[in-house]
């Protein structure tokens, strides 16, 4: 390593730091290549919506403003050595992290290790100061930056994880619970926990065409050393925390739940009983009028104005207004909103969030050139999604996203019943769940929900409609696994 990095600046430090930095002058003309592979940030990748670094190859730099190295010591305190701490990500590159790991953020941080653990992939990609030892870039483009110089942007690179370090990083995540009582690796994987392995999970997170990777990240998770294009990668051991010990002195073991090797002294509730969720199930019993489309039948709940009904049965839900001490309260007073307080919306598992719950979204369709056929419709952009439900656009002409608008993916298992195998358009039950969480609010609210939909039963006596609450008893803390239904 010929740029080495100066740990404190005392005079004496000092002094060697300027002997270093002409050493590093030298050696640049050396041909030299330092320990980085990007620096700060160049333009933007999928029009404006991502940003891109710097490709640069010289030695790791001290950060310029206190919020940058605040951010990275929040997130990165392997890397944190101290306030003059050297790494390869300038500032504004720390606060993007920050934006970009906000939703796993949300779905990990109750169990410290694994966030520890799942942040460390990231922290070593954007900071590492050794970079080079276990990247490289594969891709770039020019960018022009305001001084009209002309440099290069990375687009994509490639990183060597050494195997036990990724599958101690996933292990440690693997049980976390998310708050549907389904597991928060089903959010970040693009397809259920259960089959999720640790290259899957890497190679979703990144796909900068299905996650929030702003480019492409090549994960190869190997023991040995990696040659790629004649640069031999070292695999990065990120030392990760088994979710059953704590991460430093000041955190905490991850609980039971989400970690079944941990041992829990008495109490073992099956669900965080802060989570609970209000749930609709919708049957056709009486209709098995088919939906021919492109080769594949759907049944009865995919015609499209039976999708318009139940859409508009979601919206009246949401609409609800309860009385609690004299305030009037609504779905948006008790909900699970994950991104609050940016996005107020609610979380509702339901496959109408695949057209963003909205009617004219579900009327979209795209027609062939001479305005005679239907290329694309509703019915595409399902089989889009349910294969690829974090998607922000589908590849059909539509080009609509299936991401709710609550910020996260509807799995189709979470919004449908009885299909046979992952062929979702033979569903024959819709299912919708607004996730809430928990508060005396609640009780009130429940109250106006089982009225309302007690009458909308009674009016749709063609549908086979079940409704209940699933969770803990509000304000015992426990959960007594009943589930109140109706
Ligand atoms: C970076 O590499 C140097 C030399 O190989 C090593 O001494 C140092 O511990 C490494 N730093 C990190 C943070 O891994
Ligand atoms: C190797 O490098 C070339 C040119 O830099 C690039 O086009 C190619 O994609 C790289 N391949 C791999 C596997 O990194
Ligand atoms: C980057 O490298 C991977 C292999 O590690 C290769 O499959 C891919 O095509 C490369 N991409 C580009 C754009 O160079
Ligand atoms: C930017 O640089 C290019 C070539 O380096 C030059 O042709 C162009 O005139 C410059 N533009 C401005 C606005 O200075
Ligand atoms: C991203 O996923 C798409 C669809 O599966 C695939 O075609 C593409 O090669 C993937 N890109 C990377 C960088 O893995
Ligand atoms: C891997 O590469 C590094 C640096 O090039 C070298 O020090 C190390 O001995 C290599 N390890 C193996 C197992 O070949
Ligand atoms: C079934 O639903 C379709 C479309 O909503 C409707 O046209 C048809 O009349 C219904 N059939 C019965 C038997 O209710
Ligand atoms: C769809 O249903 C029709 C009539 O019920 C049947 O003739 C056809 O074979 C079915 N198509 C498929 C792909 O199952
Ligand atoms: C929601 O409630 C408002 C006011 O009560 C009403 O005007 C609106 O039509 C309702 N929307 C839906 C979708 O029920
Ligand atoms: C609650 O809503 C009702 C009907 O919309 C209204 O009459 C009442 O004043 C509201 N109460 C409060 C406390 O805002
Ligand atoms: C909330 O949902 C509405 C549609 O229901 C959407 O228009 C809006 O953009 C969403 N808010 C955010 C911040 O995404």
């Amino acid at each position: 390593m010929c740029c080495t990095s100066v740990p404190d600046n005392s005079p004496k430090q000092r002094k060697r730091m300027i002997i270093l930095a002409l050493l590093s002058l030298f050696a640049l003309f050396d041909d030299c290549v330092g320990d980085c592979v990007w620096y700060g940030q160049c333009g933007y990748n999928h029009g404006y919506r991502q940003k891109l670094n710097c490709k640069y190859t010289g030695p790791p730099k001290p950060f310029s403003t206190w919020e940058g190295l605040q951010k990275f010591k929040e997130y990165c305190p392997s890397l944190y050595t101290g306030s003059d701490v050297r790494t390869c990500c300038s500032d504004d590159q720390m606060l993007t992290l920050d934006t970009q790991v906000r939703f796993p953020r949300l779905l990990l941080q109750q169990c410290p290790s694994c966030f520890y653990n799942f942040m460390n992939v990231w922290c070593y990609l954007t900071c590492g100061p050794n970079q080079t030892e276990y990247m490289s870039v594969n891709a770039t483009k020019p960018y022009v930056t305001p001084k009209n110089e002309t440099v290069e942007a990375v687009l994509s690179v490639n990183y060597a994880v050494e195997t036990d370090s990724a599958h101690g990083m996933f292990n440690s995540c693997r049980d976390v619970q998310s708050y549907d009582n389904s597991r928060a690796l089903s959010f970040m994987c693009g397809e259920d926990a259960e089959t999720c392995t640790p290259q899957r999970w890497l190679d979703y997170m990144g796909n900068s065409s299905k996650s929030e990777a702003p480019f492409d990240i090549y994960f190869s998770l190997s023991s040995r050393n990696v040659t790629i294009n004649n640069t031999v990668l070292v695999p990065l051991d990120m030392k990760p925390v088994p979710c059953y010990k704590a991460v430093s002195s000041t955190s905490k073991p991850c609980r039971c739940t989400d970690c079944p090797k941990a041992l829990c002294e008495f109490v073992l509730p099956t669900v965080s009983p802060l989570f609970r969720t209000e749930n609709i199930i919708i049957r056709r019993p009486k209709n098995s009028t088919r939906v021919p489309w492109k080769n594949k039948n759907f049944t009865s709940i995919f015609d499209i104005t039976f999708m318009h009904q139940i859409l508009d049965l979601q919206l009246s839900i949401t609409n609800l207004t309860a009385e609690y001490r004299n305030e009037n309260i609504t779905l948006e007073d008790i909900c699970y909103a994950p991104l609050r307080p940016d996005n107020n919306n609610c979380t509702v598992m339901s496959i109408f969030n695949y057209y963003q719950n909205s009617h004219e979204m579900l009327d979209k369709v795209v027609m062939d050139d001479y305005g005679w056929f239907v290329v694309a419709n509703y019915l595409d952009h399902f089989l889009y999604c349910v294969w690829d439900p974090a998607a922000l656009a589908d590849t059909t002409k539509l080009s609509i996203p299936c991401l709710g608008t609550f910020g996260g993916p509807v799995y189709p298992s979470l919004a449908l019943r009885d299909y046979l195998g992952q062929e979702y358009w033979t569903a024959k039950a819709l299912v919708i769940t607004f996730d809430v969480l928990n508060s005396k609010k609640v009780k009130a609210w429940e109250k106006t929900f089982y009225a309302f939909m007690k009458e909308y039963k009674t009016l749709n006596k063609d549908l086979d409609i079940t409704y209940f609450s699933k969770g803990p008893r509000i304000m015992s803390g426990l959960n007594d696994g009943a589930a109140m239904k109706t």
